[in-house]
């Protein structure tokens, strides 16, 4: 049965054999080497700062730092842990600030791809969404990523004619409204 589960000590071992396999959560750099250090360094620590989206600064393409906003992220697991599905938003509205590209990102670690995990990962998700007021969700993905448009479409996903801004070196951006 997949489930969404809270970053959490128990799953802690799965998430660290996935990054010590190379797998890396952000799709836009290689963080794993990173990531299992700082897991080894302090699990306690790594996990409650995993859960706390809001907390600390992002460093932009280019050097920049920008405040996280709030959201959630979930662990995704089958019995074992195969990927993460995080969602940000602002409170009391849909609008997001020019350097969040999207209200949610997901990733499925590759040898567990191809099963339905992501599209069933976000069905669990954006009822989750709605439950904090979000009404639909802005989600996108490179022009070239057919298996997270394909995951976008398969939950009603509306094209958006004009996507967000690109940040320095990103690819074209597909944008998509979906109903949460
Ligand atoms: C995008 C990603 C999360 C999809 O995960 P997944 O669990 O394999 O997705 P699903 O099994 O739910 O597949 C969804 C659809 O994409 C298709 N698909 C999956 N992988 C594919 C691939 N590599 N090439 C083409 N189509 C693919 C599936 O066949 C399925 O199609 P269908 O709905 O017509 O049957 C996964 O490829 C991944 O983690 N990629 C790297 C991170 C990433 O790109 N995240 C999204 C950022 S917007």
């Amino acid at each position: 049965m997949l489930r969404l589960v809270m970053p959490g000590l128990n799953y802690l071992d799965g998430y660290a054999a996935a990054l010590a396999r190379g797998w890396s959560p952000d799709t836009g750099k290689d963080v794993s080497a990173a990531q299992l250090a700082q897991v080894r360094a302090d699990r306690a620590g790594f996990v409650a700062n995993m859960a706390r989206l809001d907390v600390g600064t992002l460093v932009q393409p280019d050097g920049t730092l920008k405040e996280r906003i709030s959201g959630r992220i979930a662990w995704l697991w089958d019995g074992e842990f195969y990927g993460v599905i995080n969602y940000r938003y602002l409170h009391g509205t849909e609008d997001l600030p020019a350097h969040v590209s999207g209200h949610v990102g997901y990733a499925v670690v590759p040898w567990k791809q191809r099963r339905g995990y992501a599209t069933r990962a976000l069905g669990l998700m954006l009822p989750i969404a709605r439950q904090d007021g979000l009404r639909r969700a802005l989600i996108t993905c490179d022009f070239d990523n057919e298996a997270s448009r394909r995951v976008i479409e398969a939950h009603g996903g509306a094209f958006v004619a004009d996507a967000p801004p690109l940040q320095d070196g990103e690819k074209q951006k597909l944008a998509y409204w979906i109903p949460t």
